[in-house]
């Protein structure tokens, strides 16, 4: 581990001695659940490797298709002007994620010598016009899509499928398969017939890598390598997080103890976890997050008991100037979770002036990284004084190490807290309903029974529309 770039989680402002006693935890508390912790850290660590969690292998076991990615990386950086994903949920989060923190916040618009690969772009929704807007500004004989989908079945990432590759095939013919890669499952789903019949080159999704903890393999590492991120550093970045993480010490175990803390929460009714980063460039990461604590807690257990916090986003300093109100006065319902950076990657003076206008003038002098980060000290100082419960992760700086770190890290503390709450994090039936009920709609087969289930539901009254 690089002590120096080495993230770390403060958790001091849950505690009673920082936000009071009315909120916060005290030690004697935290330290009565390290049980509950430890029998969670044993079941997570049992298990690893085994069945869905395949995805806490990924930082060890893929050298070879690391070299396969960066050579493949390399062509397409050669080739194309365009690199598109075709994908959703799982399969687009990560990618956009990485591609925010980890390139120039305004990539797409450097001119190309600036960029280390071509314009990025990752189409997560089937919105008509947002697809048509896609095709106005790139060249499809120019443009690499990288589709991406594990069951090879979503209906929004196989139409995206359709709609491409028929323009492709209209413009290249018999090329057209150079333009594809395909990343799914070895065997199942249609996109790996596609794939193998047409001639697609195909990227393996890995058994037990599930699409919210896909980040890792080649979902995420192809379009990172393609933007000239390096990959080897953000897997090296979830080893070393790995090794923290198996410390068997809840007060030594970063994920362990923040998936308490965040268990705990949840038993004192706080259902709302903010995630709050102060970087533009971390900005994805949020959303990121919030498929992954979402998608893989809300659940109903023994359709008795429902579990789960809502993950809601927010950019800081953007959103103390649209939600913080709500989460210093508010009900006591959320906990926030800063991401705060040590070092930007630039550093901007702010101007002198207006020497007769105190209020102004005092700014000047300092940089705006000080400002942003007295911004954030001040907040975090107003939420902890008006009892607030909320942590701080701190990277001292964004790279591809500290990125690994980070995503390795949430995908701890969603494990460990996944064992807490004895929930199945890897499965998402709500989704899948969703899912089935969009084909029955559509009249695919084996969808019959779906259907009828469809019409059968209570139609919509009139006098409940105005
Ligand atoms: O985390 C998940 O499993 C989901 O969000 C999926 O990633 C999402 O539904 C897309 O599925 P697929 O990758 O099979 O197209």
């Amino acid at each position: 581990m690089d002590t120096k770039l080495k993230i770390r989680f403060d958790y001091n402002n849950m505690m009673a001695r920082s936000i009071g006693k009315e909120e916060g935890f005290k030690d004697k508390e935290l330290i009565s659940c390290y049980p509950l912790a430890l029998k969670a850290f044993e079941e997570v660590q049992k298990n690893r490797g085994k069945g869905m969690t395949a995805w806490m292998e990924l930082p060890y076991n893929q050298g070879e298709i690391v070299e396969d990615i960066l050579l493949t990386a390399q062509q397409i950086r050669a080739k194309f002007n365009y690199f598109v994903v075709l994908g959703i949920g799982g399969s687009a989060l990560g990618p956009m994620a990485a591609g925010q923190a980890l390139t120039h916040l305004r990539y797409n618009e450097l001119r190309r010598s600036k960029r280390k690969g071509p314009k990025f772009y990752v189409e997560d929704n089937i919105d008509p016009e947002r697809m048509k807007a896609l095709l106005d500004v790139i060249d499809v004989k120019k443009a690499m899509f990288n589709v991406i989908t594990k069951s090879g079945a979503t209906s929004e990432t196989m139409a995206q499928l359709l709609i491409i590759y028929d323009l492709l095939k209209k413009e290249l013919g018999d090329e057209a398969k150079e333009h594809i890669i395909a990343t799914t499952d070895r065997e199942k789903g249609n996109l790996i017939k596609i794939a193998k019949r047409e001639g697609f080159k195909a990227y393996y999704i890995p058994d037990g890598v599930g699409g919210r903890f896909s980040e890792l393999c080649p979902v995420g590492l192809l379009p990172a390598a393609v933007l000239g991120i390096d990959i080897k550093q953000m897997l090296q970045g979830a080893a070393d997080m790995d090794e923290l993480c198996r410390r068997q010490e809840v007060d030594k175990n970063p994920a362990l103890m923040a998936a308490l803390l965040s268990y705990l929460c949840m038993k004192k009714g706080k259902n709302i976890s903010v995630m709050m980063p102060y970087a533009d460039s971390l900005k994805y990461i949020a959303d990121w997050y919030c498929q992954l604590w979402g998608e893989s807690l809300g659940k109903s257990v023994d359709n008795e008991v429902n579990v789960g916090q809502t993950p809601v986003k927010a950019l800081g300093v953007t959103d103390q100037h649209s939600q913080i109100q709500l989460y210093t006065e508010g009900p006591y319902d959320k906990v926030v979770t800063f991401i705060t950076v040590g070092k930007y990657r630039a550093r901007v003076p702010i101007a002198r002036g207006f020497e007769d206008i105190p209020d102004v003038s005092f700014l000047g002098g300092y940089t705006l990284n000080e400002l942003i980060q007295a911004e954030r000290v001040a907040t975090e100082y107003a939420l902890s004084k008006a009892g607030r419960l909320n942590n701080t992760i701190l990277l001292p700086k964004v790279n591809a190490y500290t990125i690994g770190q980070l995503m390795y890290f949430f995908e701890m503390q969603t494990a460990y807290c996944g064992a807490m709450l004895n929930i199945n994090a890897y499965n998402q039936p709500g989704v899948e309903e969703g899912k089935k009920a969009t084909y029955a709609l559509l009249g695919r087969k084996g969808y019959e029974d779906k259907k009828r289930e469809l019409d059968a539901r209570p139609s919509k009254k009139r006098k409940y529309i105005i």
